[in-house]
């Protein structure tokens, strides 16, 4: 099936993965611990830092629109080992978005429960730490799992559903905005950086969470050669709406209500219902909902799927990216990543998960640079629907913009990674290296392979077995 997107559509899918529990829930907490009012100049750090990666993305993603196209990118460039880790990094990250996102939706639906007379147990309000009682949030889990069951089932949001969620997305953030303008205190944004600017750039290596999102439209573009031709243009549009919004709604939100008193689990329906707005608040819960649930999918099968490549490539036994026959979906993997983001999601605090996400973003996003960096050198010939402005400022930007922040994670998450890396060298060594060569004699993608896909419709990649996508 090979759809037409045009440019509209296709940046109503960036803003659809984009838009989510970054500013529905993460912006609140930010604020709340490290930042206050000053939380907006963590978006806006966050923001430019991602806009040079994605220069960067956009001009791999013009080139290679598949899934998992990054992985195969920086294998073909950087070599197989290197692929390989952006690959099993990216495992980690897709996996863990599931979990954030699943934690955010979870504060609004408690919110939601509550505003009915429903009262959960202490006992699962949250993961240990979050709270005096907390054991697990129940929720979260349920979503990962619920979410994972829907996939398996090969349910499949259409474009036109997830272009109404993201529509409805959008209409509450600017009834958020709008609304939330004729309840500011302006006593509220002051001090405007209580913690001082370091406490802005911490925040900002948090909410970094919130401005990625747009690789999923890879997967989009796979679709048609049209679509492919829009890709870089629609993730810097999607992006650069989520930008404006992002700052809107971190005046709207510390302007409301005392940095100090923010709820982190439902930040913007909390601020609502502070200043006397309970029913809006609800519709602005529900909306959250709604709204986050788009990004569970996206990430979900977008990680499913990536398993599924690196299993075909065989980096990963095909047990795991076995496709169900009746129901064409890399059922295994799609239960795998349920289990792991709901083990996440129940036990550890949102800024934990969101913390490890990012570290794995930011590592992608070096590795991307510099592989589109050192492409336009190796091979200047090839056909780029999509040139990366400013060579070669802007990549190196983009590279030390996302070190940069990466400083700024704690030590734990520098110890996850690293852990995760190992777990998957030990892999690549004792597996993958060997297997790979099997399944591809000369082993994984080199660089004329990469010329040819450049040059050939990305249209369904022309790997029958794919299987179904997205959208
Ligand atoms: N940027 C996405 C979000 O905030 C992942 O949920």
């Amino acid at each position: 099936m090979v759809r037409t997107l045009g440019l509209i559509q296709l940046t109503m899918i960036g803003i659809g993965a984009i838009i989510g529990a970054g500013i529905f829930s993460l912006a609140a907490a930010v604020a709340r611990d490290v930042a206050g009012p000053a939380v907006l100049i963590s978006f806006l750090v966050a923001g430019a830092a991602s806009l040079c990666a994605a220069f960067a993305y956009a001009e791999f993603a013009g080139m290679v629109p598949k899934a998992g196209s990054s992985y195969t990118y920086c294998a073909a460039v950087l070599g197989e080992v290197v692929g390989w880790i952006v690959g099993w990094d990216l495992l980690l990250e897709y996996t863990a978005i599931v979990a954030v996102v699943a934690i955010g939706m979870s504060g609004y639906l408690g919110f939601l429960l509550d505003a009915v007379g429903i009262h959960l147990p202490t006992w699962a309000l949250g993961a240990p730490g979050t709270g005096s009682g907390h054991r697990i949030d129940l929720l979260a889990v349920a979503i990962c799992l619920g979410v994972a069951w829907l996939l398996t089932r090969g349910t499949r949001t259409s474009a036109r559903v997830e272009t109404v969620l993201t529509i409805v997305k959008i209409a509450i953030v600017l009834v958020v905005i709008v609304v939330g303008f004729t309840k500011v205190d302006s006593g509220n944004l002051h001090p405007f950086a209580p913690f001082g600017y370091g406490g802005a750039f911490t925040g900002a290596a948090t909410v970094f969470f919130a401005v990625f999102g747009y690789d999923a439209l890879s997967t989009a573009a796979e679709e048609s050669v049209e679509a492919r031709s829009k890709l870089p243009k629609a993730m810097m549009l999607s992006l650069a709406i989520s930008m404006v919004l992002y700052v809107l709604v971190c005046v709207v939100l510390t302007g409301m209500q005392h940095y100090s008193e923010l709820n982190p689990n439902s930040g913007i329906s909390s601020a609502f219902q502070s200043v006397g707005l309970s029913g809006l608040a609800n519709v602005i819960a529900v909306g959250a909902v709604i709204g986050i649930v788009t990004v569970t999918f996206s990430f979900m099968m977008g990680a499913s799927r990536l398993w599924y490549a690196l299993s075909r490539d065989g980096l990963m036994p095909a047990w795991f990216g076995a496709i169900h026959p009746k129901r064409k979906v890399p059922h295994r993997a799609t239960w795998l990543i349920g289990i792991v983001s709901a083990v996440l999601a129940g036990l550890l605090p949102i800024n934990a998960v969101a913390e490890l996400t990012n570290i794995g973003v930011l590592l992608a996003f070096v590795v991307v640079s510099a592989a589109v960096l050192i492409l336009r050198y190796r091979k200047p010939q090839l056909t780029r629907s999509f040139r990366c402005p400013g060579m070669p400022v802007v990549p190196v930007l983009g590279i030390v913009f996302s070190v940069w922040l990466m400083s700024f994670l704690q030590w734990e998450t520098w110890v996850r990674l690293g852990s995760w890396l190992v777990v998957g060298l030990v892999l690549y060594a004792g597996y993958g290296y060997r297997r790979t060569r099997e399944v591809m004699p000369g082993g994984s993608v080199d660089l004329d392979a990469l010329e040819g896909m450049s040059d050939t419709d990305g249209a369904g990649g022309g790997d029958d077995t794919a299987p179904a996508t997205a959208r």
